[in-house]
Parts: C-alpha cells; structure tokens; sequence
C-alpha cells in the first residue's frame, strides 16, 4: 500500500510533464485526430448473414473498423479489399498453444495473419490476444498465458516483416482495476505485475490499451445502481471525486482505469474501448428506447472530443460497439440479454435510429430468406404432453424474448409454446419435419407475431456457399467462357 503511494508521488511529476508535452503535440493535430467508431462482428448465431452480406452492410453505414473474436476465414475473405480495418483475436483457448512455442505463433500468424496482407488483401491492424484473459471468473486459468504469447507473436510478426503494420493489444473486462472513486482507480492486487508488463510492452509497442466498459452491466448486477447514471443525458446521482464532478458511469468507469494506468506510470497511455454498447431484449433494461438513448448518447459524447475530467479534449482513441449484430446461440449464462447485444438484428436490420457520424443506420441489402413461414401450436390439439418439446426446442433455439423483461414475456402458455415451435422451426431451415413436434405443430402462412413479440423468419444459409466459391468462382470464369463462345457463335451466324 505504501509502496504504491511512494511511486504515485514518484512517478506524477513526470507523468504531468510528459502529459502536458503529449498535450501539446496533440495540440497541433487534434483537428485531424478523430475517434472512429468501429463495431464488434462475433458469429455466435444458428442465423448466420452471408459475411459478404455483412461486409456491405458495414460499407454502406461508412463503418471503417471492425473488431472479430478469432480470425474467421470466411469473415478475413469477405474484408479482403474492402479496406476496413481489423482485429483480429487470438481465441483464450488457443493461448496456451500460442504461448508455448515460436514455432506455434509463427503458425498462428502466417495461417491467420500474413496470408490476407497481401495486395487487395484485409486490412489487419491488430491481434487481440486473448479476449478478457484476466477476467475474475476464469480464475486465473489464461492469466500466466498472456506474455509468453506477446513475447512469441511478436516475434513472429517481426519474422513476418509485420511488426510495423501489425499491433499485438489484450482487451481487457472493467473488472481488471477497481476502486469506488475514479482517482483512486488501481489494477486488482494480482494483477499489478501482469499489468505492469503489460502496459510496459505495449507502451514500447505504441500499443492501445483496451477495455471493455458496461454500464448496463452495473445496472443489471445492481439494484441500488441509479439508473440514469449509466446513460448520458444527465443524473441526480452525480459523483464528486475531489475536483472532479462525473455524470455518467462510462467517464467514471474510463477515468478509473486512467487513474490505475497512472500509477502504474503511464497515466498517457492511449485506450480504445474494446466493447461497450446496451441490449435491446431478455432483461427488463434491456429495450430499444434504452438502447438507442445509451449508444447515441455514448457516440455523440465520444464525437463531441470533450473527454473525461482526467482526460479533458482526448476521447477514447475509438471505440467498438458491441455488438453488429445479434447472436442468438451465444451463452445465456451472463442473463437473457446477452443474445440481443445486436444495433441491427440478426438479418442486419436496424433495431432503431442511431448516427455513428455518417447518417442514420441503414438495413443489410439482399438479404435473402426462408420463406414467409413459421411453425406455431395447433389451435385444435390438446398441449398437456408439450412441455418435453417446449423444451427441446429452447435448447437448440433461442427463447430468450419469452423471459421476464422480454419482448415476448406475456403472451401466453399457448403463445409461449408456438414461440419455441417457431424459433425452433426456422434454426432448421424450416423443415417441414421440425414443424412435427408429435403432431402438436402446424405450419402458418399468416405471421403471428403480437405487438412487440416478433416470430422471426430464418435467412439463409449463405456461409456454406461462400465456402465453396473457392470453387465457384473458377466455375463463374469458364461460365463466361462458355458464354463468350455462345455469343462468338452466334454472331457467326
Ligand atoms: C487461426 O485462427 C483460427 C480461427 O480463430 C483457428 O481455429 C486456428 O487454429 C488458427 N490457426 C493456428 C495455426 O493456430
Ligand atoms: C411463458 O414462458 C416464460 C418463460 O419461460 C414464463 O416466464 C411465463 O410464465 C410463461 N407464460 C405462461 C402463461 O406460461
């Protein structure tokens, strides 16, 4: 405890110094230093978009950077040449492989690195390593990983020639430093070594530091929490830390972490939010006005360049909303929410109005989907035997809008039952045998969404088939061919 009172008094005059010369040659070009805002693109989903389909959906809401959890082939083909800018992660169970050997992160880069930096290729700007490796409830177990696989990947990038173009970054969880005032802000006790490398080597890298920052998460973990503290349009709960007085829990949150970075003498060091954004659906915070009002709020505060009382004038570096769009296989353990983190749904539609800073958001174009279909509860048959279905088809599809807070909380057991039937129906491609359920299912023309409850029409699946392109796209050429010779022959004629 003392020790660290001695380096704080030790290291701030210094720290102010080298601050107020960084302030000043931010000065000079802060006109042309702007945050970005990029998204986070994860897959987790039985309703997967085509990635080209996601890819144009990012193009035309002008959004220039994109943040991926491992390095999906399908996703790094369908960026290559579209000039956004990528991170690519290295997933927490591949750490171990990663960090045991050079030869394994040489691999790692050449497979999901060197071959898309080529001309035309994807835009990869930085590696994640790790995502959220120091979370308290792994328990330690990526922890010790961390280094050793920053030591091998960067020189493997090196050996790639990379190291200039690519920067190794480990986004970490809010819960990496606490403390109940922003300045008293510190790294968790057994982090302190961990994090110092860390921000040591990154500094030396010219490396962000990232972290993921959720309001909604104070919200929902704590009912004492206020709840207009958490979004950006003004509170009665305020807090007063010495001189500085915070209006929302995102500034209060970032200046923590500014002030744990401090003590650890790099009180300057950038940081770009990782992830942070609000769910529309599963808990009863969770709607699209909640939504719309923190992720406009947040985009507008970032935009506007005012910064935090400890960072007046620097805004995150950028910032990744999280997330693209919603991924209804993903866990449910941290709540019903988690599936519905989504700006735009599933199928890439705006789930409300929101400006990045180029317009409105605007929907996927050619989506292609099954068709106008779904599977409810037959009107006419006795549904005292349903409950072994019902729950079947909520393990392999997605019922969370049917739980308290949900869009579809209040529709009734008869509506709650043609709910499951249908989610369960369109992950199936709409099969005409998942719409059985021992004679209890029906398949409908007429939509039976109610009100705010939406039964989704699945898309099709279109990964497959980017999958074989490879292939395809050989194809299409002696198409051509083919067609060429047609013509040829025919103007011979
Ligand atoms: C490259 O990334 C993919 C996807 O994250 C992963 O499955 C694969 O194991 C990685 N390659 C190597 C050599 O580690
Ligand atoms: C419908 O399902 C939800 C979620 O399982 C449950 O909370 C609710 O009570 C059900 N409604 C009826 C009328 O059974």
């Amino acid at each position: 405890m003392s020790k660290d009172i001695i380096n704080i008094i030790m290291t701030t005059p210094s720290a102010t110094v080298i601050s107020l010369l960084i302030m000043v040659m931010f000065n000079g070009s802060a006109q042309f230093v702007e945050s970005a805002i990029g998204v986070n693109w994860g897959t987790v989903s039985n309703h997967r978009l085509s990635p080209s389909t996601v890819v144009d959906l990012l193009k035309v809401n002008k959004i220039q950077k994109v943040k991926l959890f491992d390095a999906d082939q399908d996703c790094l083909r369908a960026l290559m040449g579209s000039g956004i800018e990528v991170m690519v992660g290295v997933s927490n169970d591949l750490l171990a492989t990663v960090s045991s050997s050079t030869a394994a992160s040489d691999l790692w880069v050449a497979q999901n690195v060197s071959r898309y930096m080529v001309k035309g290729g994807a835009n990869i700007k930085y590696i994640a390593v790790g995502n959220e490796p120091f979370l308290s409830s792994y328990g330690g177990q990526f922890q010790s990983y961390v280094m050793p696989a920053i030591t091998n990947l960067q020189q493997s990038l090196a050996k790639a020639n990379l190291a200039g173009a690519v920067k190794l970054v480990v986004p970490c969880n809010a819960d990496a430093y606490e403390a109940s005032l922003p300045s008293q802000g510190a790294f968790r006790p057994e982090l302190t070594q961990i994090m110092t490398d860390l921000v040591t080597f990154l500094n030396s890298n010219g490396s962000p530091f990232i972290v993921n920052i959720y309001p909604f998460l104070s919200l929902y973990g704590n009912s004492d929490f206020p709840q207009d503290y958490a979004f950006f349009e003004g509170t009665t709960h305020s807090v007063t830390d010495g001189p500085n007085v915070y209006y929302n829990a995102f500034d209060g949150n970032y200046d923590t972490l500014v002030s744990a970075l401090n003590k650890l003498g790099f009180g300057q060091m950038p940081i770009v939010i990782g992830e942070v954004g609000w769910p529309t659906d599963g808990a009863i915070n969770a709607n699209v006005n909640a939504a719309r009002l923190f992720n406009q709020g947040l985009v507008n505060h970032v935009l506007s360049n005012k910064g935090t009382p400890l960072r007046p004038g620097q805004p995150p570096m950028d910032i990744y909303l999280f997330g693209l769009l919603d991924e209804e296989a993903k866990s449910v353990l941290p709540g019903s929410f988690e599936r519905h983190w989504g700006i735009f749904s599933f199928d890439g539609q705006a789930k409300y109005p929101l400006n990045l800073g180029n317009g409105l958001l605007r929907n996927a174009e050619n989506v292609e989907y099954l068709p106008s279909r779904w599977c409810v509860a037959d009107p006419f048959k006795d549904l005292s035997g349903v409950q072994e279905h019902v729950k079947l088809a909520c393990t392999v599809a997605d019922c969370t809008t049917l739980n308290y807070g949900g869009s579809c909380n209040g529709i009734g057991e008869r509506g709650n039952i043609s709910y499951a039937f249908n989610s369960y129906y369109q992950v199936q491609k709409q099969n005409s045998r998942s719409c059985e359920f021992d004679g209890l299912g029906m398949i409908t023309f007429v939509n039976p969404s109610m009100g705010q409850c939406k039964f989704l029409v699945g898309v099709t699946e279109r990964v497959v088939t980017k999958r074989i392109s490879q292939g395809l796209r050989l194809h299409s050429g002696s198409v051509i061919l083919w067609l060429l010779v047609f013509c040829l022959g025919v103007l011979n004629l």
